[in-house]
């Protein structure tokens, strides 16, 4: 343990847990360290340093995390968000959890009262600091997310099938709030939007597959008071994240916990 360095707990050791793991044991300028990581098939961390495997998640809190992050799956903030918050920061990236106004309540109260905080990564989201700086001005936000079928996780949503998908289909359009159950690993981005912005039932969501894409564009769009924002990111997909979500990621880690000076944006 190098003295002064923030310890980083992972949970979830996937396509975007396996980056983090690797950018925090190979990079000492970033001021962190890797607390333990856990995931859920103990087969994916065998080949880990054993120190660093958590083999419960249970017992969390005797790695002296400074900062947990959940790269893994909704499940784990409704059945751990809790408990980790009573203890030390949480950052979870499958945000649309929080869609449960009762989730989100209790994981806000806990953290008042043990003074820990609860990080929202920005994700895939562009203008995080516009939404948030300007919800007493904006009437109405939107988020559109367009992707190709086969990057969409449609088991919650079996009504649709990838295979059937043959032209540009909306899939939902209506308030954040109703997107994040059937979608629970592909719309984190409108939970972030709705979080920062407006909330859950202000926040307008569109989702639409496209077989015709190769990428996933988002949309999002901000109106109030005259004042109008919009922006646009296109992304390549693996599985159900983009390629930039690793970047961004880390780099919402390192905000949270890392080593500064020199330029800093705030
Ligand atoms: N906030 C964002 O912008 C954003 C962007 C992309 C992905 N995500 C979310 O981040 C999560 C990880 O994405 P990924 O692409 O790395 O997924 P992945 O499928 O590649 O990896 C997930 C890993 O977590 C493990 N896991 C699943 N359920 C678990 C549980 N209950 N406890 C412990 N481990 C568990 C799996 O075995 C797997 O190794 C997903 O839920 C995804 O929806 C968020």
């Amino acid at each position: 343990m190098s003295q002064g360095n923030k310890r980083i707990g992972i949970i979830g050791y996937g396509y975007i847990g396996k980056y983090v793991y690797e950018q925090l044991t190979s990079r000492p300028e970033l001021g962190l360290e890797v607390a333990f990581v856990y995931n859920r098939s103990p087969e994916k961390t065998a080949a880990l340093p054993p120190r660093l495997i958590l083999d419960q998640l249970g017992h969390f809190a005797d790695r002296g995390a400074d900062l947990v992050v959940e790269l893994a799956h909704p499940r784990v903030t409704q059945e751990y968000g809790a408990a980790l918050l009573a203890v030390t920061d949480y950052m979870p990236l499958s945000m649309t959890a929080l869609a449960d106004a009762a989730l989100e309540q209790e994981l806000l109260a806990t953290a008042r009262r043990h003074d820990t905080c609860l990080y929202i990564p920005h994700g895939a989201v562009i203008g995080t600091d516009a939404l948030e700086e300007g919800r007493q001005i904006w009437e109405e936000v939107r988020i559109t997310m367009k992707k190709p079928p086969h990057t969409f996780d449609f088991s919650a949503a079996p009504q649709f099938r990838a295979e059937e998908i043959r032209s540009e289909t909306l899939l939902y359009e209506g308030p954040t709030r109703g997107i994040c159950p059937l979608f629970p690993r592909n719309v984190n981005s409108h939970a972030a939007v709705a979080l920062a912005g407006i909330g859950f039932d202000r926040t307008h969501s569109v989702l639409v597959a496209d077989p015709a894409l190769e990428v996933s564009v988002i949309e999002i769009e901000m109106r109030g008071q005259g004042v109008e924002v919009k922006v646009q990111r296109r992304n390549p997909m693996k599985g159900v994240s983009g390629v930039f979500t690793l970047v961004s990621s880390l780099a919402s880690i390192c905000r949270a916990k890392g080593r500064h000076s020199g330029l800093q944006f705030c």
